[in-house]
């Protein structure tokens, strides 16, 4: 069985259909996508289109799950704006403009997601989540002690878990047996060698539960992408169109 498992999208559609190419030549029998689809990008509505287009297609072989900045534009409240402008002021006056720009029925469908689904495959038990097992916002990073990671997948008995949020992919092999696996982000991928190439992860489960995952890094027309956000044209946007480059 083939999986192919996709997050943080953030609303970049260059990003998205070159991935899309290139998951259609894998042909997985199932795509999971673990959240993340509006915030900070410059076309969501796009995006949340094609996500529902393939929901319907695939039916229960697509699986998709909320992230944390899914469930802030679902909620969103100026007092919230403030304090991520304070923090991150590009981030913050995109998140203003996101809510105002983004369809109210695609706000809702973000709303609705779960925040974390389980499921067994070939004998095989996946736990797909955005952040960890007991937070939709932790950070599960790269060189990370393998102690501090167990005890974020402590409260999960899956084998398998598949994660997201950081934007930057790694896996860690634990001695409890689990396997964390974080898929990295489609439409704001931040490796820490400054590779910029969109990421998401294949995945093969044999009848005997046993898996293969391999990161996927997929060219895309970044420059065009950085100039798209920069015709949006809020406070600061410059700062996160510099980020695509
Ligand atoms: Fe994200």
């Amino acid at each position: 069985m083939k999986i192919a498992i996709i997050s943080d999208i953030h609303a970049n559609p260059l990003a998205y259909e070159a991935v899309s190419k290139s998951i259609n030549k894998f042909s997985p029998d199932k795509i999971f996508c673990l959240g993340d689809l509006i915030l900070g990008g410059y076309n969501p509505n796009y995006i949340c289109e094609k996500i529902i287009e393939l929901k319907e297609k695939m039916k229960d072989d697509f699986i998709i799950i909320q992230g944390n900045t899914d469930k802030m534009i679902a909620n969103y409240t100026h007092e919230l704006a403030q304090k991520v402008i304070d923090a991150f002021p590009a981030m913050g006056y995109s998140y203003m403009e996101d809510v105002k720009i983004t369809d109210k029925k695609y706000i809702e469908f973000v709303k609705n997601l779960d925040e974390k689904k389980s499921l067994t495959l070939n004998g095989l038990k996946i736990e797909l989540v955005h952040g960890s097992p007991r937070k939709q916002d932790e950070n599960i990073f790269p060189n990370l002690k393998e102690e501090e990671v167990e005890k974020m997948v402590e409260a999960s008995s899956a084998d398998l878990i598949l994660c997201g949020h950081t934007h930057k992919p790694c896996a860690y092999c634990l001695n409890s047996g689990k396997t964390v696996v974080n898929v990295g982000s489609v439409g704001r991928s931040m490796t820490d060698n400054g590779d910029r190439r969109a990421v998401y992860l294949e995945a093969t489960i044999d009848k005997n539960s046993k898996f293969v995952v391999e990161h996927k890094f997929v060219e895309y027309d970044n420059i065009l992408a950085s100039r798209h956000i920069l015709i949006r044209n809020f406070k600061h946007c410059e700062d996160l169109a510099k980020m695509y480059v």
